[in-house]
Parts: C-alpha cells; structure tokens; sequence
C-alpha cells in the first residue's frame, strides 16, 4: 500500500508532530509513505518524495511543517482536482492524508467527489472545525497569545492604560476568547459577541471612573480595525489606549505538549484509517481523545464545543 500527506493552508504548530506520526504509523504496518511539497500546488505539480522513519527525526518539537504549506484557490475548479488525482493514481498512490483547517477541508470534500480516498487531521490555530473540539495547533497558538497579553497587561499596568490587541482565528473567535480567559481581559470582541463600539467605550469609561488602573480588551482580526478603536477609547474614556496586532507570531513555535499528543494520536489514527479501506472522514477530537467523522459532517456539525463565553461573564 501506498499513502501520500500534505499540510495546506496558515501552518500551525503540531503539523510536524502529524507528519512523523502519519511517516512512523506507515513504517510500523510496511506503507510506503509519500510526502507532497507545499500542499495541493504540489499535488497538482507531482511534486512528491518517498518518505522514511529518518525523514522525521528531531521535527516533533519544530514550529511550520518541514512539508511546506500554500493556498491554493484554483483547487476549486473541479479540472485542477482531477490533475491531483490523475498524478496520485499515475504513481499508484492508494489514498491521501491532509493536514490543515477549513480550506483543506474544503479540496478534501472536492477529491472524494471524484472518486479518491482522503482522510482528514484538523491542523490550523483557528480551531475552526465544527466536528472537533479542538485542532492541532490551537493551544500552542493560545500559549503565544497568552504570553504575549500577559507582557501587555504589564506595561498598560504601569502606564494606567487601555490595551487593545488583535487576535488572530480568520472568521472563528475561539483563540480570542480563550485567549481573553486565560489573560483576565476585560473586553473579548468576536463574532459571537458582536461589536457595539458605544457599549464598549462606556464600559472602558466606568471602569476607569471606579479606579482601575488598566484594561485589556481582545479583538478577533475582522472585527474592527484596532487602531481606531484605541484612538476612540483615548478620546472618549480617561484612558491613554494603545493598540498591538500579534499576527502571525501566533502561526509559529515549538508546539505544546497538547498538540503533541493529540496530533501522534491523528496521524496514527488516520493511517490506520486508510489501512482498513476507510475514508471519507476526518480525525476528530474531544479533549485528547480521538474519533472520526465523516468529511461531509465535520465542517457542520456541532459537537457541543464548551461555550467559553458564559465563562468570561463570570470572570469580569
Ligand atoms: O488560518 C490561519 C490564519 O492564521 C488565520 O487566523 C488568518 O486569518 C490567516 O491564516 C492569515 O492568512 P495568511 O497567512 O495567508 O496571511
């Protein structure tokens, strides 16, 4: 048996820990492992290599994906889709693990519609996959945040002033609103919560009115330009505000313990998966425990994800 792997999409830390978990779990049962340079734009230009148990020495603890990711929007049209597969089936590959977030979902979906077996691990910080409570790469990226806000609140302390940071996650507020809990922010801004600039103001304005020396409010990129709204907290509230975007610092870095674990327990999942004629699917979690979903559920289905929400209200 033959099996390929690639990551697409924003890298997340944990991609590598995926890729030696997938290379290691196809050595164990005698697969031959293939390796696709940069995602679907390597699919489509066969740009592919033999991959052995050496191949993923000394990665497990590496920031990125030794593999190289891309974004590829023409893996929509359903031609290009079929150039992948023609490639894939031309080397007698017999099926394909993707490593990513939505969009690789998404070119997944596309290539089982013509007829290919893919399985599916949930690689991104957004942790935007419906079907799993969490995906690789998400706490990692939560610890930089973290980090990151924590020196924030130490400067706004000393200087008695707002702190307006931008968080990233695309369209899903998950890394913004842990990130708020796990920070003690004052103010979390996402989606889900909605952007009501005069409630926000007034709110930053009574906390300063009853004596706090400092704030900290987290934004969802997508949600308001930060800029503006540190200049309106400094012309309506008693505050001197400053605003900081961590962007893509949050994509890189050694992975956390969590992610790990739970990207071993994916890649192995998922070649064992493809072992037994199973495809179609897409390795979930719930915490660390792992299960499977069907690729047509995953990006839907609600599976009772913790609403942190109801948290935050409690802790400010
Ligand atoms: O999907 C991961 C992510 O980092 C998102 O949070 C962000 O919106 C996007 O990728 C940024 O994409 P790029 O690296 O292409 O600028």
């Amino acid at each position: 048996m033959k099996v390929a792997l690639l990551t697409s999409g924003g890298d997340a830390p944990g991609m590598n820990a995926a890729i030696r978990a997938v290379v290691r779990t196809c050595v164990y049962y005698g697969i031959e492992a293939y390796g696709v340079q940069d995602g679907y734009k390597g699919l489509v230009e066969d740009n592919l290599r033999r991959m052995h148990s050496f191949d993923v020495g000394q990665i497990l603890n590496r920031g990125g994906t030794i593999l190289g990711s891309a974004r590829l929007p023409e893996f929509k049209e359903e031609k290009v889709v079929a150039k992948a597969i023609e490639n894939l089936r031309r080397r007698q590959i017999d099926g394909l693990i993707v490593i990513g977030g939505n969009g690789t979902f998404k070119g997944a979906i596309a290539m089982e519609k013509q007829g290919y077996p893919v399985v599916a691990i949930p690689g991104t910080i957004d942790n935007d996959i419906e079907g799993s409570e969490y995906t690789v790469g998400f706490f990692s990226a939560l610890d930089t945040s973290m980090e990151a806000i924590d020196k924030l609140r130490d400067t706004s302390f000393s200087h008695q002033r707002c702190t307006v940071v931008e968080v990233m996650g695309r369209h899903c507020g998950d890394l913004s609103i842990y990130s708020g809990i796990a920070c003690g922010a004052e103010i979390v801004v996402t989606s889900e919560t909605g952007f009501d600039e005069k409630k926000i103001l007034d709110q930053i304005r009574n906390a300063r009115r009853s004596g706090k020396r400092h704030q900290v409010v987290v934004v969802a990129e997508h949600m308001t330009d930060v800029f503006e709204l540190a200049n309106k907290i400094d012309e309506y509230t008693d505050y001197e505000a400053r605003a900081t975007i961590l962007g893509h610092v949050q994509r890189g870095g050694s992975p956390s313990a969590f992610d790990r674990v739970l990207a071993s327990k994916m890649g192995i999942w998922a070649v064992e998966l493809l072992k037994d004629g199973k495809h179609n699917l897409a390795t979930v979690s719930k915490g660390l425990h792992v299960n499977s979903m069907s690729l047509s559920e995953v990006l839907t289905k609600d599976v009772d994800k913790p609403n942190m929400y109801k948290y935050l209200e409690k802790l400010t």
